[in-house]
């Protein structure tokens, strides 16, 4: 089975999920897109109102920045993966709570044996936390690269801080291509 099967088998079976209670009110599971045999994978927190319509990740306001920055580092969204550490809308855009982020973690376990990412880039504070280390600040991590099994992860800001504006494109921007270099050297 190709990879692309396999995330469509795995979508196929999430995709009615009611492992919480997020299941209930959902329009669309938020499972992920991009290429199956990306070599950077890119994780963010959970969907708002546009991806929860629409069942695609990141194409609200930050969903579009996102594929401006992707665009300004040299990566285009369809060579890379796509996803979000909860798959459901919370309410009211809430950050997602620690149950329904390990509702969503055997997804996303999978996502990341089949695809096999070299590099996982975490943005924003919910991603680092959910898949690097907990409690850990943002600002102590951004820009630095750390193991994870079988890939490196790499944390640094959600798009959404740059729609905020807390943080400036060009950090993204600067990270995405550090991140681009990197893989390109492993190639
Ligand atoms: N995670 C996010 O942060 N945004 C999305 O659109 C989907 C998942």
């Amino acid at each position: 089975m190709t990879k692309g099967e396999s995330l469509q088998q795995l979508l196929a079976a999430c995709r009615d999920c009611r492992r919480c209670s997020l299941g209930e009110a959902r329009n669309r599971l938020v499972f992920g897109e991009g290429n199956p045999e990306a070599k950077i994978f890119f994780l963010g927190e959970a969907p708002g109102a546009r991806e929860d319509e629409t069942g695609r990740p990141f194409v609200g306001r930050a969903g579009e920045l996102l594929t401006e920055i992707l665009r300004e580092a040299g990566l285009r969204r369809e060579d890379v993966y796509i996803t979000g550490s909860c798959k459901c809308r919370p309410p009211k855009n809430r950050n997602p709570l620690q149950k329904e982020l390990a509702a969503c973690r055997a997804i996303l376990a999978e996502q990341l044996r089949i695809i096999q990412p070299l590099v996982v880039v975490c943005m924003g504070l919910v991603a680092v936390h959910n898949l690097l280390m907990p409690k850990v600040r943002l600002a102590d991590v951004q820009g630095r690269w750390f193991d994870g099994p079988g890939y490196k992860i790499y944390p640094t800001y959600h798009p959404a801080a740059v729609v905020r504006g807390t943080v400036k494109a060009d950090v993204l921007v600067n990270d995405f291509c550090r991140v681009r270099e990197y893989v390109e050297k492993q190639l």
